[in-house]
C-alpha cells in the first residue's frame, strides 16, 4: 500500500504560482523532507495534502483513497504539527490533549494522554495552561496533539523551529525511533540541514512552486559535487 500519492498538484493565489505540477510518493514508514528557500511553496503543499486548501489540479491518493472522495476516512488517519498553528490557549496541556483525543474518538483517552505527556516529557507541564508556555514547550504540545490518533503519516512544517538544540535532538530521535518501530510515515519540511540530512529517506527540493531535485541527501551531494546538503541547497536555491 501506498501512503501518499500526489500527482501534478498546482495552487496559484492570485497572479502568484505557489505551487506547480508537484508529485510525490510515500511508502509506509519512509520520512520524505521537502526543502527549498522561503516561499518556495512547501508549506502550500503540505496544505493541499491536509485538505486545507485545495488545489487548482492534480490528484492526491493516501492509503489507496482519494482525498477527495474520502475525506474523514482519510484525515482520521493523518495528523498535523506547526508552530503557526493555534491550541486552545485556556486549557491546560492534559486537558487540550484530551479534547484531540475524543475528536478523533481514541478509545481510551485519559491512558494515551498519559503515553503522550511521558512520550513528549511534558509531565511537569501537564496542569499548565497552553497559552502560559514558551515557543519551545509549546512545540512539544503540538507534536503530542498531533501523534494522539497513532497517525499512519505525519505531516510536519518545521518542527523543530523552536527548540533549543537538545530538545530538537531529543525530537528527532523520538520521531525516528517513531517511524522505524511503528512504520509511521512522514512528511517534513525543514531548514535545519542536519536534521534532514539525519532524518529524511528522500528529499525534494522545491524552489518557486517546483520540485527541482529529488534524492537521498547522498545521492544529491553527489550529484551537485557538494559536502553536505547544506552546500546544496546554496547551489540549487541560488542557481
Ligand atoms: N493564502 C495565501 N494567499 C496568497 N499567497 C499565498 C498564500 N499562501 C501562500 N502564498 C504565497 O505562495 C508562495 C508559497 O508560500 P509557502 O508558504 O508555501 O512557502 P514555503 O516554502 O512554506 O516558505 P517558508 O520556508 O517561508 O515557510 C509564497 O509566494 C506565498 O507568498
Ligand atoms: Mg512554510
Amino acid at each position: 500500500m501506498t501512503i501518499l500519492e500526489a500527482r501534478a498538484l498546482a495552487k496559484s493565489f492570485g497572479p502568484v504560482t505557489a505551487v506547480h505540477e508537484v508529485g510525490l510518493e510515500i511508502g509506509p514508514g519512509e520520512i520524505v523532507g521537502l526543502l527549498g528557500p522561503n516561499g518556495a511553496g512547501k508549506s502550500t503543499t503540505l496544505h493541499m495534502l491536509l485538505g486545507l486548501i485545495t488545489p487548482d489540479s492534480g490528484s492526491i491518493r493516501m492509503f489507496d483513497l482519494e482525498l477527495d472522495r474520502h475525506r474523514t476516512e482519510v484525515l482520521s488517519r493523518i495528523n498535523f504539527a506547526a508552530s503557526y498553528v493555534d491550541l486552545p490557549g485556556v486549557l491546560q496541556v492534559r486537558e487540550v490533549l484530551d479534547v484531540f483525543a475524543r475528536l478523533y474518538g481514541v478509545r481510551d483517552p485519559r491512558s494515551r494522554v498519559g503515553e503522550l505527556i511521558e512520550l513528549l516529557d511534558l509531565g511537569p507541564l501537564r496542569r499548565r495552561r497552553v497559552m502560559e508556555l514558551s515557543s519551545g514547550q509549546r512545540t512539544r504540545v503540538q507534536l503530542a496533539k498531533a501523534l494522539v490518533n497513532e497517525p499512519s503519516l505525519l505531516i510536519l512544517d518545521e518542527p523543530t523551529a523552536n527548540l533549543d538544540p537538545d530538545a530538537g535532538d531529543r525530537i528527532r530521535n523520538l520521531l525516528v525511533r517513531l517511524s522505524e518501530e511503528s512504520g509511521r510515515a512522514m512528511l517534513i519540511t525543514s531548514h535545519n540541514m542536519q536534521e534532514v540530512e539525519r532524518m529524511c529517506d528522500r528529499i525534494h527540493f522545491m524552489s518557486a512552486g517546483r520540485i527541482v531535485a529529488s534524492g537521498s541527501a547522498a545521492e544529491l551531494a553527489d550529484v551537485y559535487g557538494a559536502e553536505s546538503l547544506e552546500e546544496v541547497f546554496l547551489k540549487v536555491a541560488r542557481s
